[in-house]
């Protein structure tokens, strides 16, 4: 055993046959900061117990696994780009493995979040709806403007994603919601209106409305405008490489591995507090 790979870092990679996994797993050959020890895919995969190289040359020589259990065993820290049906199993498995998790799979429901919130106590957590490192830098920027602006700006959240997502309005774009009340010293239950075919069509004062696009293959677009009376402030974000998200998320693992229990987001990562 030689020295880079003596203090690499054990990774183990949920949801490493989806197409975030497979972007992450694409980094991982030849470089010496990780090792990959276990990658998940779920109980109905095509790639069940297949080896790992099969979709990237250069790993080592594991098979995809339904049992996060088993997926996790030895790992020091665990990236989840899985469903959020997934999600509650995979918690069980980190908090009986002791691993430190890099949570970014979106769309988790209240009770969910009470879980992850939960876990977190006991070992390690960051979650984080979107790794790269404009959208932390962005909820600062947003949170700023929207205490600086208060309610005579009306506030509207636009995304746009892939036609496969799922989750809508997405997880970046609710944190980025969070950035909005926080900045106005409120909560985003409050305040939030989603625009959707059959609702409310008058915005309600002070609210903070949502609207989502699907198709194509965007990686991911947000845009948060304040607009008052004679001017208008938007502040976008465009993710052009789904790879971006994959390169914050090992870099997310990294920071994590050395963080005692406690539940953490990308600024911790990235010293924006
Ligand atoms: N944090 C970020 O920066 C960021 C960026 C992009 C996407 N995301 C989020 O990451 C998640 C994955 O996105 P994606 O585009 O990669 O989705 P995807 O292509 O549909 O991949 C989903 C992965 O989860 C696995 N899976 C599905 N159900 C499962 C279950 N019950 N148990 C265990 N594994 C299961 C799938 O396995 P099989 O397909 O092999 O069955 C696959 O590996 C989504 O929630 C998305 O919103 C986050």
């Amino acid at each position: 055993m030689n020295n880079s790979t003596r203090s690499s870092l054990r990774l183990a990679l949920l949801g490493a046959s989806g197409r975030m996994g497979r972007e992450v797993l694409a980094l991982l050959p030849g470089n010496s900061l990780f090792e990959l020890s276990g990658a998940g895919c779920s109980s109905g995969s095509g790639l069940l117990n297949q080896p790992v190289d099969i979709i990237q040359p250069g790993l080592p020589a594991l098979l995809f696994q339904a049992d996060p259990a088993k997926v996790m065993q030895g790992a020091k820290v665990v990236i989840d780009f899985s469903l959020p049906g997934a999600t509650q199993a995979h918690l069980s498995a980190c908090r009986e493995q002791g691993v430190a998790m890099v949570l970014c799979t979106t769309g988790h429901d209240a009770s969910q979040l009470e879980h992850i919130r939960e876990l977190s106590k006991s070992v390690p957590v960051l979650l984080a709806a979107n790794t790269s490192l404009g959208i932390a830098l962005l909820n600062r920027l947003v949170e700023l403007a929207a205490g600086v602006l208060g309610e005579q700006f009306d506030t509207e959240i636009f995304e746009v994603h892939h036609r496969n997502k799922r989750d809508l309005p997405s997880g970046t774009a609710l944190g980025l919601g969070r950035s909005v009340a926080r900045g106005r010293g409120s909560n985003l239950d409050s305040l939030r209106q989603d625009r959707l075919p059959g609702s409310e069509s008058l915005r309600g004062p002070g609210s903070v409305g949502f609207a989502a696009l699907r198709g194509g293959d965007v990686a991911g677009e947000h845009s948060v405008m304040f607009a008052g009376e004679g001017e208008r402030l938007e502040l976008i974000h465009r993710v052009s490489k789904r790879a971006t998200f994959a390169h914050g998320a090992l870099k997310a693992a990294q920071w994590l591995a050395g963080q005692p229990p406690g539940l953490y987001e990308m600024s911790d990562v990235l010293g924006l507090k």
